[in-house]
């Protein structure tokens, strides 16, 4: 970058706006000169237009400037490069798109659609225009996990998911390990007694009733565990802000949980300092394919049923987590799980998709028989439906 310095009307030519908004945001601290004419006259640089740029975008986006305030500090702290920063923006700007795209269909479906059923459209609305709140909400309930968690009993391979990925992460006596987004606590529950001596657990969850219903599936193993010198903690911890210290685990585990997490780039930086010089970072994904079978199912009974479960996963799917991943770790290694779900419970089918975040539950409210009646006979007639499966873990070393 060259050391030209620009003047605050300069920069407002430049970037096209008034001379008032340079000096508005200079006075809210969002824009400060990064310099002084021997005049007195604010000076700004290059950095300075890329700031703006930075500003401009995030309020073209609907923030408010208090959230642009935070985001600009919170990318600072993470010194994101631009290349990071673009990327960042790209994404929020493909979501509004995509936003912006299922609002314009909703209003053209109610345009199309009789009198009684506009209301419906509009909760449709809403939905779409709330659905990142509708998904925090849905994690925050212990009970939506565990509809989705039961139809993966269903499974083709007798080995479980949970126990595929304990099997790889081949603990040690007296490791430490944290886990991120634990969730109900799955992963230890139905294996304490695999846990070798002396363990340091951490489970932590950002959804404080998660992790109390981790603590309530684990207590009957206290003191079991206890005498064994296993320790595990519990704490709330946000996958976006961690502040771990440095070199502290031997393994570090994020079970489908990093494709929630909004500030991906800076979690796995704090992961990988958090790392020992030896120790392994486990994440675990779903695939663009997972679950296909069941999505075009309730597409086509009611194509206003939001899926936005599969755009929200999407940033951190089995097909784009690698190239993520190698920023932060030298070593990344993928497998993946050989397994399908044969299911032949019509309920347990029924419960997933109510169990969708979204205007699923709303509109099942009004249409829940119709839809459970349909697998019914689709598993009269078939025996049972099959659904394809796409899940698999990364395993990163420095
Ligand atoms: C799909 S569940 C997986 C739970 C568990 N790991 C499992 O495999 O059963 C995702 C979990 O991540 C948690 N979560 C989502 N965003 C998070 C964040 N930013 N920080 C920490 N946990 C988060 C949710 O509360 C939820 O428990």
């Amino acid at each position: 970058m060259d050391d030209k310095y620009y003047t605050a009307g300069e920069i407002a030519r430049i970037a096209g706006v008034s001379l008032r908004t340079i000096r508005y945001y200079d006075a809210k601290g969002l824009l400060p000169p990064v310099s002084h004419s021997d005049t007195g006259y604010r000076l700004y640089d290059k950095g300075s237009l890329s700031l703006l740029q930075r500003i401009l975008m995030l309020k073209y986006l609907g923030f408010s400037l208090e959230e642009i305030q935070k985001l600009v500090a919170a990318q600072e702290a993470d010194d994101l490069d631009q290349e990071a920063i673009l990327d960042h923006q790209k994404k929020l700007l493909l979501e509004r798109r995509q936003q912006l795209e299922q609002l314009i269909s909703t209003i053209e479906l109610a345009q199309k659609s009789p009198r009684e059923d506009k209301w419906q459209i509009l909760v449709r609305c809403l939905n779409l225009l709330t659905s990142e709140e509708k998904v925090l909400e849905q994690y925050q309930n212990p009970d939506n996990l565990q509809h989705r968690i039961n139809i993966h009993t269903y499974s083709t391979s007798s080995q479980g998911w949970m126990d595929w990925v304990y099997e790889r992460l081949a603990l040690e006596p007296g490791e430490t390990v944290l886990e991120l987004g634990c969730g109900t606590g799955l992963l230890w529950m139905e294996r304490p007694h695999l846990l070798p001596e002396g363990l340091q657990l951490t489970l932590t969850d950002r959804s404080r009733e998660m992790l109390e219903q981790t603590r309530q599936n684990l207590a009957p193993y206290e003191s079991e565990l206890a005498s064994r010198g296993i320790r595990i903690t519990y704490r709330v911890l946000d996958a976006n802000a961690l502040e771990l210290p440095a070199a502290s685990y031997d393994r570090i585990i994020a079970n489908h949980m990093l494709y929630h997490v909004e500030r991906r780039e800076s979690c796995l930086a704090a992961i990988a300092r958090a790392l020992k010089p030896e120790g392994t970072f486990y994440c675990s994904t779903v695939g663009d394919s997972h679950m296909q079978e069941l999505h075009q199912l309730v597409t086509a009974f009611d194509p206003r049923i939001d899926m936005p479960f599969l755009s929200l996963t999407g940033g951190f799917h089995l097909e784009n987590a690698k190239p993520q991943l190698l920023r932060h770790f030298t070593r990344v290694e993928r497998q993946d799980q050989d397994n399908d779900l044969i299911v032949d419970d019509p309920q347990v089918i029924y419960d997933y998709i109510r169990s969708y975040p979204g205007n699923a539950s709303l509109i099942l409210e009004q249409r829940g028989r119709e839809l459970l009646s349909l697998i019914r006979d689709k598993l009269e007639q078939e025996g049972a439906m099959f659904i394809r499966k796409s899940t698999g873990i990364f395993i990163c070393r420095h």
